[in-house]
């Protein structure tokens, strides 16, 4: 399978985010995550500032919700035209219907699951999403360490997928980089967000490359 590579912005430079967005203009997507300090301890940025992003990227926008009420919020990221919408199942009231929701506004939709949310009691939502995001941190915070314990999950969520036989993509976002892609990509992920590792790269283009190399091997 071919690998996706979605470099965080969060690594970037806010003040420069239209030089840095161009920066990974290689890339597949360039991930975006909007933080509320309720969902997660963070904040971030939120649609007025995605609703430019979208217009200034050279690459289809990959928007992350760590927000509570996503029901209520995400359908506006879609109307911005951010390609793919991924929301949390922890704090969504509806999932299929937003899913519905933002597919109809031309997104594709993604559901995300923190480290300790299970897979299987989402399974039979494969068919309303185009996307699952098994977080291989704690969301909140760019340059934590991998996870090692959500392998099993990837496995799993990947073994269901196909099961189903569904063109589902399976993300993993935290503590992607050289040393950990490799095991990510055997277990069945196929999109790969990396914030610290590609912007603090000395060389981001190559960056992106090996990445997408080593997960494509
Ligand atoms: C963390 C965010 C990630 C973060 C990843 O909650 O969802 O997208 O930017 O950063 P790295 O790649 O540095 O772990
Ligand atoms: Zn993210």
């Amino acid at each position: 399978m071919s690998a996706l590579v979605s470099p965080s912005i969060l690594s970037a430079d806010f003040t420069n985010l239209e030089r840095d967005l161009q920066a990974i203009s290689t890339a597949d997507y360039a991930h975006v995550d909007v933080m509320d300090n309720h969902f997660v301890p963070n904040l971030t940025l939120g649609l007025p500032v995605v609703e430019r992003i979208v217009q200034v990227s050279p690459i289809p926008i990959d928007v992350h919700l760590m927000i509570e009420d996503p029901d209520r919020w995400a359908p506006g990221f879609a109307e911005a035209g951010a390609q793919s919408v991924t929301f949390h199942a922890e704090a969504a009231a509806a999932p299929v219907r937003l899913a519905r929701e933002l597919r109809r506004l031309g997104a594709r939709a993604g559901l995300a699951l923190k480290p300790a949310t299970p897979v299987e009691p989402y399974l039979d939502l494969l068919s309303e999403i185009d996307m699952i995001l098994v977080m291989t941190v704690e969301p909140g915070f760019g340059g934590q360490s991998f996870i090692e314990g959500t392998l099993p999950k990837i496995q799993r969520a990947r073994r269901a997928i196909g099961e189903a036989d569904l063109d589902v993509w399976l993300q993993v976002d935290g503590g992607i980089s050289r040393s950990t892609i490799d095991r990510a990509a055997e277990a069945g992920a196929n999109v790969f967000v990396a914030g610290s590792a590609v912007y603090g790269a000395e060389d981001i283009p190559a960056e992106i490359d090996t990445l997408r190399t080593m997960a494509s091997a």
